[in-house]
């Protein structure tokens, strides 16, 4: 592939959720030899790469964050030689393509955890996991730790001993103070970026390290992130210092090949995440601020220039982020009233809250948002078509292991990952010639990537007119600032175009300039609608 340093720091990178996107065989999940039959759409939506979730072996207990074996490809996506494939395919088209990497915890069916499980307590292949006694007489849990899809973070074994899980319990985290550990994930990176890989999304990238003495927590508000606390706090389990070396080690091998990135998810507290970004550690990190702004102008303009401002002032480029494959999809997000805690919204409703059109408006106004703002743009898959949140999913399907963990109070992931539709009819709509492992809802075949490719008002029309006008307008400068046109109304400027976006309930006037995209789908006369974005020259 053509080199072209620094890729990363300006890409539109579109993320696949490999399940999700594409059967080839007809067991209805997605696979490999699916998404490498769609490049195509993806070629012609003008995306730098791809992030795929997991795709290795795994027993797919949280969609393969539960990794089995680190070298292999899980057999219901496919073959090494298949992801060899792909990867070579993907450079053909000028594609670059980005792997998962889950570091903090393996599946309770590696190798490694079944090896610790049947040696004695002491035993060195033990020390690759935190297994210890229980509390009293040993029948307590170690300490009061929670995981994060509900019930203790820690399960006992059959000698008594107990082994801890931040995440579920077949997926036990790993002991990143045993230095066998550190080589293995060393070795297992140079295995992919000598397959071609040209990045990796670090999971859980401030959660390997723990306290030595694995104290008590105090419950914060909320288990997933250290960001709703004013100062950042001293916690056991997540943020801790001792990550940094980790993230050196990693960037000292990338930095051993030509052009590689890292991307991290790491849920800190906004001022320890410059820390991750330094030039010896991550090329940059996501900001998932987006998915936690409300529709409304104030809101937006202060979280994009405070990512801008931090950006700048470290020398790291911003990433945005709407959706991903653990969120309710923004075109639903946007369509529920302000306020509404939309995970709980889900199960409990009150569903005849959603204004779908509403947040069907939303959605592609903030899409001329995040693909105008300087530094990378994340795109969830089916985000360029516009797909909602599925929320009324058959309880009876649901495979997001936060549905039974929660003792079914949380109803967890799974409507934002169901397949997406290719064609208007047929079995799950093109995604595969049998049932999808979700299903699809029949409304889905109306957004699907055939019904909107050659309809000019559509939202995957609006997808690729942005990209593109966005690689030949904007590429060059990165700089953004700030417009003030009255409450209620989004804009800035960069390089040569204004974005302005009225995000309050009554129409403004236009602002001069020629139209060069609107989200509108009607002419655009001397006046923008609410729920409305313009670029402007
Ligand atoms: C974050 C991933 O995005 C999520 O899907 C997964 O459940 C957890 N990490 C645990 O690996």
């Amino acid at each position: 592939m053509e080199s072209h340093t620094e890729w990363w720091r300006t890409g539109v990178v579109y993320q696949v959720y490999v399940r999700s996107f594409a059967d080839s065989n007809g067991d209805g999940q997605g696979d490999i030899n699916g998404l490498r039959s769609r490049l195509g759409h993806l070629e012609a939506l003008g995306v730098d790469a791809i992030w795929l979730n997991p795709w290795y072996k795994s027993p797919l207990a949280d969609g393969g964050y539960d990794v089995a074996d680190y070298r292999e490809i899980e057999p219901v996506y496919g073959t090494l030689s298949d992801a060899e494939a792909l990867i070579a395919e993907c450079h053909d088209r000028g594609i670059r393509v980005i792997a998962d990497l889950v570091p903090n915890h393996t599946s309770s069916q590696h190798v490694w955890f079944q090896e610790a499980i049947t040696s004695p307590p002491g035993a060195p292949s033990r020390d690759r996991y935190v297994i210890r006694p229980g509390r009293g007489d040993g029948s307590e849990p170690p300490n009061n730790w929670i995981a994060m899809f509900g019930g203790p973070a820690w399960t006992r074994l059959d000698d008594g001993e107990w082994y801890l899980h931040l995440f579920d319990p077949s997926q036990p985290d790993l002991n990143w103070d045993n230095e066998e550990v550190r080589a293995e994930f060393d070795d297992v990176i140079r295995f992919w970026m000598d397959r071609g890989i040209d990045g990796l999304r670090i999971d859980v990238a401030h959660g390997m390290v723990k306290h030595p003495e694995l104290p008590d927590v105090d419950p914060l508000p909320l288990p997933w992130s250290l960001q709703g606390t004013p100062e950042p706090v001293d916690h056991p389990f997540w943020g801790r210092a001792g990550i940094h070396d980790i993230n050196r080690r990693w960037r000292a091998i990338l930095d051993s090949y030509d052009d590689r990135m890292m991307v991290a998810e790491a849920w800190v507290h906004p001022q320890q995440l410059p820390l991750y970004l330094r030039a010896d550690e991550y090329h940059q990190s996501f900001n998932f601020d987006l998915i936690e702004t409300p529709w409304d102008a104030a809101e937006f303009r202060s979280v994009i220039a405070e990512a801008c401002e931090a950006a700048a002032a470290i020398g790291a480029s911003s990433t945005w982020v709407l959706s991903n494959h653990d969120v309710v999809r923004h075109p639903t997000r946007y369509g529920l009233p302000a306020g509404t805690d939309t995970r709980g919204w889900l199960l409990d409703g009150p569903h005849d809250a959603l204004d779908a059109d509403a947040g069907h408006r939303r959605a592609r106004a903030a899409a001329l948002i995040t693909l105008s703002l300087p530094g990378s743009t994340y795109v969830y898959q089916g985000e360029e078509l516009g797909l909602p949140e599925v929320w009324d999913l058959p309880l009876d399907v649901l495979d997001d292991p936060t549905w039974e963990k929660s003792q079914h109070t949380v109803k967890g992931r799974d409507g934002c990952r169901v397949p997406i539709p290719w064609t208007a009819d047929g079995p799950s709509h093109g995604f595969s010639h049998e049932a999808s492992w979700l299903p699809q809802p029949e409304w889905f075949g109306a957004l699907s990537v055939d019904a909107q490719r050659d309809d000019p008002d559509s939202m995957l029309s609006l997808y690729r007119q942005a990209i593109a006008a966005r690689n030949h307008l904007l590429a060059d400068d990165q700089a953004l600032a700030m417009l003030d046109f009255g409450p209620g109304v989004l804009a800035y400027e960069r390089a040569d175009i204004t974005v302005v976006v009225n995000m309050g309930a009554r129409a403004v006037p236009m602002p001069p300039g020629e139209v060069v995209l609107s989200s509108a789908t009607e002419m655009l006369g001397d006046e923008l609608p609410p729920d409305t974005s313009v670029w402007l020259a």
